[in-house]
């Protein structure tokens, strides 16, 4: 028996990179898989059905079972065609990975509207537009569900040259945590994986190792698709190459304002008190 036996997985942006790997890793634990990629330019122009096709092949090669789906995700109608490919292939849709992703990276002074309208769009409107689409399916199908989304250090931590990127995917894990909380009565985990892989998106930046192989990211996606994971919703783990940890926000202890705060000046007085760390 596969950890996966039975269920249907969708993977967007599965035609290269991570996403393909999650889809081979998927597939290869027992799960049918819709592989989703619009088949573009790492700056989200163009499409071609290339890219998702021959993940698909390589799938069916290894004796799974898998359809392509060229669609978009980042409008309404492209995250239903999603799901809907999933219903039509193979009935169902039980594990969900928000993977799509596309970088137009500018400083925030040179930053052009579409620049930062196109990512927003792939990234965060893309990972709502395809969760309610399939959350939708999933609670009328009564049996629980798993979405997967990704998010990054540049939305956790910043990143240079990345305003339109990193509000994407801080936006993804703030999403994350409210989707979280609202579908957990319909036994609908939502999480979300921060990557840092060797891929095309990386591949001009020296800070990521070649050894860095996007296969390594796999196995927490697989891991949170499961019923090992049923447990485990609302939160946001990094898969750094070879090191797994998990994101959390600290809250310092900070001063009452009745300790006698109450003007800009004492705040200035006070501030290594209010921002340390227990
Ligand atoms: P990639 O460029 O190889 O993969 C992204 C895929 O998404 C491509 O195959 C592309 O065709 C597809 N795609 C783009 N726009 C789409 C759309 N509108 N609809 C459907 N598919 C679309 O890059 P990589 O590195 O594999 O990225 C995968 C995800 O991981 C992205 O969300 C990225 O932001 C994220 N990530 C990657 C990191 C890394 O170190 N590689 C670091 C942090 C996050």
């Amino acid at each position: 028996m596969g950890l996966l036996d039975g269920k249907v997985a969708v993977v967007t942006g599965a035609g290269g990179g991570i996403g393909r790997c999650h889809a081979l890793a998927l597939a290869e634990r027992g799960a049918k898989a819709v592989v989703n990629d619009l088949g573009g330019a790492r700056d989200g122009t163009g499409s071609g059905t290339v890219m998702a096709d021959s993940v698909v092949d390589e799938i069916r090669r290894a004796g799974g079972e898998a359809v392509a789906n060229y669609e978009s995700v980042a409008t309404m109608e492209g995250a239903a065609a999603i799901v809907q490919s999933a219903v039509d292939a193979f009935g169902r849709v039980d594990i969900i990975v928000n993977n799509a992703g596309i970088l137009r990276d500018k400083t925030l002074l040179k930053m052009e509207e579409s620049m930062w309208d196109a990512v927003i769009a792939v990234h965060l409107k893309g990972t709502f537009a395809v969760t309610q689409a399939s959350a939708r399916r999933m609670v009328e199908q009564g049996d629980g569900g798993r979405i997967i989304n990704t998010s990054s250090m540049s939305g956790l931590f910043g990143n240079f040259g990345q305003s339109n990127y990193g509000a994407a995917k801080a936006g993804i894990a703030g999403f994350t945590r409210v989707a979280a909380l609202e579908l957990l009565r319909h036994r609908i985990t939502v999480n979300a994986i921060v990557p840092v892989a060797k891929t095309r998106m990386t591949e001009d930046i020296a800070a990521t190792p070649q050894e860095f192989v996007p296969e390594l990211v796999s196995p927490m996606v697989v891991f949170l698709a499961s019923d090992l994971a049923q447990d485990v919703t609302g939160r946001v783990f990094g898969v750094i190459g070879p090191r797994l940890c998990e994101y959390k926000y600290i809250t310092t202890p900070g001063v009452a304002k009745s300790d006698g705060i109450s003007s800009p000046e004492e705040i200035a007085k006070r501030f290594d008190d209010i921002t340390r760390d227990e």
